[in-house]
């Protein structure tokens, strides 16, 4: 009862921080100010070689967001699999794709672009062809730096290209990681999150040793994410306690309206405006502006 007492007698304005999931207080990130002019774009690659851990949702419902608030986007299907292209409702076959730019039978990205139905959010789409680029492009010369010369082409008309990369760490994602200014990697709040995530570092000192000197890590995003299973939260602490700073204070929940998003072809923001789903990649949107990461 008196420890009741002295609770609903904290003076206005001293009131403890409200804590988030990653254990930090929770930062009211501003709303982003709109931009006078747009590019060169700050180019993101959204990576983990783990299959299923959230890399082409958080490409898509970033993207969205960022695109909400007036950013320009160009997500990147950089996969195969072709589930980015899908999930934003576009075409993947009979159309240019990201392999016809990469193997340089078509010269100008732009013959590449689709613009998707939200306003600001562009594609280029990859298919199943895609899987035969790492073969075609191994004796190239310079063969890793290849998207970023295709990128470079493009990125004026861009605050932010987005790419979304299978779970490899071969040639593409090598590719990928030699174009892009930061690196996001999502992880999945799961016994194994953590398996893996040592190689892809080290890959990405390689990459930053070797070919790209200005890469950064923007940042660890944790996704799936569900706050009444101990599980979740166990592993959101190991995952802190390994990276500190370097986990996202934004946090995705685990919700089926993200399945249900992809199989409409639709980005959460989209299929669920006011769903917290959707909101939390605005507040994933709204970290990175506060951060740098993003115009
Ligand atoms: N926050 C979430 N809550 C629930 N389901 C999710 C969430 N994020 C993603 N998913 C679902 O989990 C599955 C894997 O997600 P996604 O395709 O984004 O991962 P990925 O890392 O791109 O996978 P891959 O490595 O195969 O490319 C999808 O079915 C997706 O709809
Ligand atoms: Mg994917």
């Amino acid at each position: 009862m008196t420890a009741q007492r002295q609770d609903s007698t904290v003076l206005p304005g001293l009131e403890p921080p409200v804590m988030g999931p990653t254990g930090r207080p929770q930062t009211e990130f501003a709303t982003p100010p709109k931009l006078r002019g747009h590019g060169p774009a700050r180019i993101i690659s959204l990576s983990n070689q783990k299959g299923g851990v959230g890399k082409t949702t958080s490409t898509i419902n970033l993207g969205a967001a960022l695109a909400e608030y007036g950013r320009r986007v160009l997500a990147i299907d950089f996969d195969p699999q072709g589930a980015l292209s899908a999930g934003l409702g576009v075409p993947t076959h009979d159309v240019t794709t990201i392999y016809d730019l990469l193997l340089g039978t078509v010269k100008n990205p732009a013959e590449a672009v689709i613009h998707t139905i939200y306003p600001n959010l562009d594609v280029i789409p990859a298919n199943i062809d895609l899987s035969a680029a790492e073969v075609h492009l191994v004796n190239e010369v310079a063969r890793e730096t290849i998207l970023a010369r295709v990128l470079a082409k493009i990125s004026d008309q861009y605050d932010v290209i987005l790419i979304d990369c299978q779970p490899s760490l071969g040639l593409l994602t090598v590719n990928a990681l030699t174009a892009a200014h930061g690196v996001l990697i999502p992880l999945e709040c799961e016994f194994f999150a953590l398996r893996g995530v040592a190689l892809l570092v080290e890959t990405i000192d390689k990459v930053r040793d070797r070919l790209n000197p200005a890469i950064e890590l923007d940042g660890i995003l944790a996704t799936m994410y569900d706050a009444r299973t101990l599980h979740s939260r166990e592993v959101l602490e190991r995952v802190v306690e390994t990276f500190g700073d370097r986990v996202l204070e934004t946090v995705i929940g685990r919700t089926v309206k993200f399945p249900d998003a992809s199989v409409a072809g639709a980005p959460i923001t989209s299929f669920a405006p006011e769903h917290s789903a959707a909101d939390s990649y605005r507040q994933l949107a709204k970290e990175l502006i506060s951060r740098g990461a993003v115009a």
